[in-house]
């Protein structure tokens, strides 16, 4: 028995982030993210039935052994809760719209992408007995728990928050309920930084388990998903821009006071987003920041500040950037199945 399926998968930008781990890929707290559309991985899955599980990644059509372990990882993990799993071998040819080396993290499109070829398999012979996106989501968290959020377009939350009525740690949901100016949301990516980042999502985690702030940090997320849940529906811009640019320097401070510590924004992350504000104060428009585990900024606003945004890039921002490089995102639509 030989198949294979391809699926194209985007990066997701966390508004509320998922820092700190209870158990296994299960988040302390609850996040909501904007899932992108240029940024993507296209995956495709070949197998055929072997007697153990064997994998080979190819990146750009290369044997690629740096991902074997990520992937075999998630293969062991993945056929826990389906052994049929356990009998294929599996060729995956990966790529990115993106340069690997961009400090763009790639493990919530790489781990969506892989989820959902995992998925169409085991549709395909039978054995998927769940809501397919569902159930992608769960197998994507499996893998990296921001991937989970990456399976669906739009706004997307995952972990389990009161105030969101489908909510489960399990897997995450699409948030339907925002405010028509947040449909075609921008999000400029101004590269400070090009090489890899210096602290694993992993390593950066577990830090929260001994940290001194973090139960504080759990309570806050919890109540910004609250907050932030308001702030979509009305379509509140200045509080949207408050919340955002706090939960990203509230990620920056946990690995500040962290033991060890990590100082991941570098002297330009901090001039571009002083930068933004003053330009937001003298420009009447709503140009935000975010940040993940890394130096570079991604520059959050709605599609009637294009122009102004276009502008501040060019006299300002660009000349921050790692050889004046930035990639130009917006929301997206989610995951497409491709042809073979
Ligand atoms: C800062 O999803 O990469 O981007 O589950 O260990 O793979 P693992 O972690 P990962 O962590 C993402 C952290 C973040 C915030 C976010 O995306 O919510």
């Amino acid at each position: 028995m030989k198949g294979s399926v391809k699926w194209q998968s985007p990066s997701n930008i966390a508004l509320v982030k998922y820092w700190g781990k209870k158990g296994f890929q299960i988040p302390s707290n609850a996040s909501l993210s904007f899932t992108l559309s240029n940024c993507h991985t296209t995956t495709e899955l070949r197998w055929s039935k072997n007697e153990n599980t064997d994998v080979s990644v190819y990146l750009d059509n290369v044997l690629n052994e740096g991902f074997k372990p990520k992937v075999t990882k998630f293969f062991d993990h993945v056929s826990e809760l389906y052994p049929v799993l356990k009998t294929f071998k599996f060729d995956i040819y990966t790529s990115n719209t993106f340069p690997h080396s961009s400090g763009i993290a790639s493990s919530a499109s790489g781990m969506s992408a892989l989820a959902l070829c995992t998925c169409s398999l085991l549709e395909s012979i039978g054995k998927l007995d769940k809501p397919f996106f569902e159930e992608a989501s769960n197998l994507a968290r499996i893998g990296s728990g921001s991937a989970s959020r990456s399976v669906f377009g739009g706004l997307v939350e995952w972990g389990e928050h009161p105030k969101f009525d489908s909510s489960s740690d399990k897997h995450a949901s699409p948030f339907t309920e925002a405010h028509p100016v947040f449909h075609n949301y921008q999000d400029t990516i101004l590269l400070v930084h090009e090489g890899q980042k210096s602290v694993s999502s992993t390593v950066g985690h577990g830090l929260l388990d001994s940290h001194p702030f973090s139960e504080q940090r759990f309570k806050v997320a919890q109540e910004n998903m609250a907050k932030l849940k308001d702030i979509l529906i009305q379509g509140d811009l200045a509080s949207f821009t408050e919340l955002i640019e706090s939960e990203a320097l509230m990620l920056h401070g946990l690995m500040m006071t962290s033991n060890p510590s990590f100082i991941l924004m570098l002297p330009n992350t901090l001039a571009i987003i002083q930068k933004i504000q003053t330009f937001r104060k003298q420009n009447d428009c709503h140009i935000a920041f975010t940040l993940d585990a890394g130096a570079n900024v991604h520059m959050l606003y709605p599609e009637k500040d294009i122009d102004k945004a276009q502008k501040l890039i060019d006299t300002e921002l660009a000349a921050l950037c790692a050889n004046g490089k930035y990639i130009c995102d917006n929301v997206g639509k989610g995951p497409e199945q491709l042809e073979c």
